[in-house]
């Protein structure tokens, strides 16, 4: 719908009545009857008519005249022949040009959610001033009148956020809007991009060991661990305190052997090269328990899903060495589904032609110092439809260990048609099956449960033998949703400790597979930001830390993002606790985490669309007096803060800090 009106004529043309300037217009008319002024006035532009494939929004596309779910558009009973339909969190740019009058509108929630608890608040922010705030819009709230003076203003961002509960049924529509223009057009652009800044100085040439500080192992079993040390090669190696039966080789830092008795030996780790030299103290523990700091490695299922092979396994396994992954502590190299065959006559399970020898790939990885895993399911068949381990479980385990695995993930798929019930005893049984299993093994073998957090797992997932456990379902499904899990993760976080980790599934940056029909690998669709968030808030939760991108595809960014050996030592710290949210508002929140050595890993999160200062305010996070604030990303000292540590934090960023008192 257009409005126009033409001074001086006396005529409205297009058959729209006269607005607010009536009277100013009629004393005009009475004073200069003849004048004749030719220029166009207040043009009318729906928002609909404007370009919406601009709009960024949490759920669906957003639709003309309709709403989201492309129905009229409608709130509290009232309809709207024009408008926006749109869904949180919702935001468009619209430039002026310095030439609008105003935006009117009607926002509220549409009715086609019915009672559902959706609650939105909307937003019109001129040139970065909140001009418009509906507060918490609910579902049958009458529509809100929307007049925001748009004079000289270069751009007009329209919101809508979801109010602090999450974006599910948030229906969000701007019902007869219209942005009043006295020339020109408004235009719908694009969200500013962020730029890809590589914020981690890239690491020296001199030695530096990293990884964790303690490292569990079950006496008699074979031993593997490449102290993971960054610096310029050749390097020597060397180490005080390894227990009898065990060898470091000086050359590529490789610990190999038998596991020791039972008890705790205190090695310490030392690199050499012509820049300098490095120490670590390292524990390893003899006993039941590994796992003793989360997992880490690749996986491959977000980027491969049925195309993996055994090459693209080993391929994986040199870039994981050759790209300093491994140096900053990487270690596993998973197969995830789609390895399967069939089973063979003796009932043992046979790879598909993709995989020719299983012995020769997990040797292939061993001899980097790396680790293999792989995966299951305890149903019939796996969640790709593949051969299940269903009655074949202790073949299965035995393989697994003879194959030379050291890691297993354990689905759930197709298991619910053997299960008979969903009670504890019948969610618990696989697993303890296969944990009891595996423990007799005559090799370290870390079970990952994979049953989408069944039954409250986190409470019992260890006990059936589990070190870590999903704790919901394919975050590929969801990758918008990371602070959101990460929130809901941290609730949980008491049941996150040494050898018992919550895995809210695998770091998806860089170049990832969709998830929705096994896609080839794509730049990830997260903003620089989100992707340092994402790491950061995996550091935070010490959740498990798997890349499961295209390890043939990481670029100068992501590997920038997955190194950072200072971000790493939080997720491996040997206290191994999840972060607690400190506080939290709408759009940003406080997580803190405890570290073994009295400091304090802090992370500022913004959830929000726009940058914004977030506070960790010292009786909020537990410390008090001066404390020194570490920027780990930037790996910089921020210097002493007394009472409070705030940032700007972007769009959908983190800024992560470490904090100690003096
Ligand atoms: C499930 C799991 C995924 C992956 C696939 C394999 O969906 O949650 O992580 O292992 O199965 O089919």
């Amino acid at each position: 719908m257009k409005r126009t009106k033409m001074w001086g004529a006396g005529e409205m043309k297009l058959g729209v009545h006269r607005r607010k300037h009536s009277g100013l217009w009629s004393a005009i008319h009475a004073i200069l009857p003849v004048l004749i002024v030719n220029s166009v006035l207040a043009v009318d532009t729906t928002l609909s008519e404007l370009d919406l494939s601009t709009i960024r929004q949490g759920w669906g596309k957003a639709q003309a005249d309709k709403s989201v779910q492309e129905k009229p558009l409608t709130i509290a009973g009232e309809v709207f022949e024009k408008g926006l339909g749109t869904h949180a969190s919702s935001i468009m740019y619209i430039e002026l040009d310095g030439k609008a009058e105003a935006f009117r509108a009607k926002a509220g929630v549409d009715d086609e959610i019915g009672a559902s608890p959706a609650s939105i608040v909307f937003k019109a922010i001129v040139d970065g001033r909140t001009l418009f705030d509906s507060g918490v819009m609910k579902a049958g709230d009458k529509a809100r009148p929307v007049d925001v003076s748009l004079k000289g203003a270069k751009m007009l961002i329209l919101f809508a956020g979801d109010a602090g509960d999450g974006i599910n049924f948030d229906h969000a529509d701007w019902a007869a809007a219209v942005i009043v223009m006295a020339d020109g057009k408004p235009r719908a652009v694009a969200a500013p991009k962020e730029d890809a800044v590589i914020l981690t100085p890239k690491p020296g040439p001199a030695p530096r060991i990293n990884g964790p500080k303690v490292y569990g192992c079950r006496p008699g079993n074979p031993f593997l661990y490449r102290v993971p040390t960054t610096g310029a090669r050749p390097m020597k190696f060397s180490a005080t305190g390894l227990p009898a039966g065990l060898v470091l080789d000086a050359v590529t830092g490789i610990v190999t052997g038998t596991a020791p008795a039972r008890g705790e030996y205190k090695v310490t780790f030392r690199a050499e090269n012509g820049h300098g030299k490095s120490e670590r103290e390292f524990r390893i523990i003899g006993g039941d328990k590994l796992a003793l700091t989360p997992t880490m490695g690749w996986n491959d299922w977000y980027a491969h899903y049925n195309r993996i092979t055994d090459p693209m396994m080993r391929e994986a396994a040199d870039i994981m060495v050759s790209s300093g992954m491994a140096d900053v502590g990487y270690q596993y190299v998973d197969i995830d589904d789609c390895w399967e065959a069939k089973r063979g006559p003796d009932g043992n399970i046979i790879p598909n032609q993709k995989f020719p020898d299983m012995r020769d790939m997990t040797a292939y990885i061993h001899a980097k110092g790396l680790k293999a895993g792989i995966y299951s399911s305890p149903g019939p068949r796996t969640c790709a439809g593949y051969t299940g381990s269903y009655k074949y479980e202790a073949q299965d385990a035995k393989q697994i260990a003879d194959w030379g695995f050291d890691l297993l993930k354990h689905d759930w798929c197709s298991y619910g048609e053997v299960a008979g019930g969903r009670d504890l005893t019948a969610l618990q049984k696989p697993y303890r099956l296969m944990g009891d299993l595996l423990k007799q093994q005559k090799r370290d073998i870390v079970l990952n449960l994979c049953q989408y957090g069944m039954g409250d797992v986190w409470k019992w997932g260890a006990e059936v033998g589990g070190h870590s456990w999903r704790t919901g379902g394919d975050l590929g499904f969801e990758l918008h949703r990371i602070f959101q899990i990460a929130l809901r993760n941290c609730e949980i976080g008491q049941f996150n400790k040494p050898g018992e980790w919550n895995d809210p599934d695998y770091i998806q940056i860089g170049y990832i597979g969709s998830a929705h029909g096994m896609g080839h690998p794509r730049p990830c669709g997260l903003t620089p930001n989100e992707q340092y968030s994402f790491m950061s808030l995996w550091c935070l939760m010490a959740s498990p830390l798997f890349y499961s991108g295209d390890m043939t595809k990481l670029d100068e960014f992501a590997l920038n993002v997955l190194c950072n050996p200072e971000a790493i030592e939080v997720n491996q710290d040997p206290l191994g606790k999840c972060a607690r949210v400190a506080c939290k508002t709408n759009d940003t929140f406080v997580l803190v985490k405890e570290m073994e050595d009295g400091s304090k890993a802090v992370g500022l999160c913004n959830q929000g669309e726009f940058e914004t200062e977030v506070v960790a305010n010292w009786t909020d996070i537990g410390v008090s007096g001066k404390q020194r604030v570490r920027d780990l990303w930037r790996q910089k000292d921020l210097g002493e803060f007394t009472d409070r540590f705030s940032a700007n934090v972007p769009r959908h960023g983190v800024a992560l800090v470490r904090m100690a008192g003096r």
